[in-house]
């Protein structure tokens, strides 16, 4: 035998020579939770080891996270039913607890890189990502919503904003207007191949955002298909995102290598909910070791072609490296 792969695996110091594929803790955003209120650090029952908190707490955790190595946090808000109306007119209203979380987080740690989230899901009676309208989601409607949140989160001090309604034409409006208001600085993160997944379910639970009626199929994308992400892919990369985004991760490593094949922008991920839930509720149980099962699930992402991803074990990535 000329042959022999196994040479290249037979000692520790031969195989980390080898290794194609290197996990950085630079690589990660942390997802995170809030909630209005003082003193709140809520677990979310279906999420073991991840937390909504309040804005005193969660800048706590932000601290604790940059001593870590995490340099980058998206900040999803859980709003009660009682600020939720059909318009999202919570969305952008300056005096949120949301937006005001944001600018607290900027002006304590300039040097973060600081992501949001621009749906209307949080703040929806409706449950859904866009304005319903006789149960259907208006797309045109839409846009224009997503831009006053858009500006509201950008003024607020956000570097990355992060449109995940899949709404059509929202990365080019959004852009549009922010250019217009002087944001030229403030970066998009395309949700540009987001699927119809039951994988969002532990998210929904924490954020009680879950749509009222219906499914999220005539906006969200149909699993069974990978065409569609290069159309999508396209038109983000000419309406101007920045960085191109597939989610969920693991069921998508196809799409997210041909992405990554087909478009110069820089590749993220997003290692949803589900995902972390999965291998969290099987390590319980004795059934997995989760902490191995969770490195080799990010590293498959990295080596799918995603440059950067979102993900709930991003602390305890960045305290393994510790
Ligand atoms: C909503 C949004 C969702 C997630 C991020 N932004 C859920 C959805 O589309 O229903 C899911 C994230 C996760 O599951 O971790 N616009």
């Amino acid at each position: 035998m000329l042959r022999r792969p196994r040479r290249n695996r037979k000692s520790e110091a031969v195989r980390n020579l080898v290794e194609e594929t290197q996990l950085s803790v630079k690589d990660l955003i942390f997802p995170m939770f809030l909630v209005e209120g003082n003193n709140q650090k809520i677990e979310v029952a279906s999420m073991p080891g991840i937390y909504r908190f309040s804005t005193d707490l969660m800048l706590k955790e932000i601290e604790e996270c940059l001593k870590l190595g995490i340099t980058a946090v998206d900040v999803f808000p859980a709003y009660p039913e009682s600020k939720k109306d059909k318009i999202a007119s919570e969305s952008y209203n300056p005096e949120t607890f949301y937006l005001k979380a944001l600018r607290e987080i900027k002006k304590n740690f300039p040097e973060l890189c600081l992501m949001s989230d621009v749906a209307m899901d949080p703040y929806s009676s409706d449950g859904h990502d866009g304005l319903v309208r006789e149960g259907r989601i208006l797309n045109d409607e839409t846009l224009e919503i997503l831009s006053k949140m858009s500006l509201a989160q950008a003024d607020a001090g956000v570097d990355i904003l992060g449109p995940s309604d899949m709404m059509d034409g929202r990365v080019g409006y959004i852009r549009e207007a922010l250019d217009q208001n002087g944001f030229t600085d403030t970066s998009i993160m395309s949700y540009t191949a987001k699927y119809a997944s039951a994988f969002y379910g532990p998210f929904r639970d924490a954020l009680d955002s879950a749509p009222k009626f219906g499914d999220k199929k005539t906006y969200q994308m149909n699993p069974a298909n990978s065409q569609e992400a290069l159309i999508e892919a396209d038109l983000d990369m000419e309406e101007g995102a920045d960085f191109l985004m597939v989610k969920p991760a693991l069921s998508y490593l196809d799409i997210i290598k041909l992405l990554s094949d087909n478009y110069p922008l820089p590749i993220a991920a997003y290692n949803v909910s589900g995902e972390y839930s999965m291998i969290k509720a099987s390590a319980e149980r004795g059934w997995i070791d989760g902490e191995r099962a969770m490195v080799e699930m990010l590293t498959s992402i990295k080596r799918s072609g995603a440059k950067i991803i979102l993900t709930y074990f991003a602390k305890e990535f960045a305290s393994l490296q510790k």
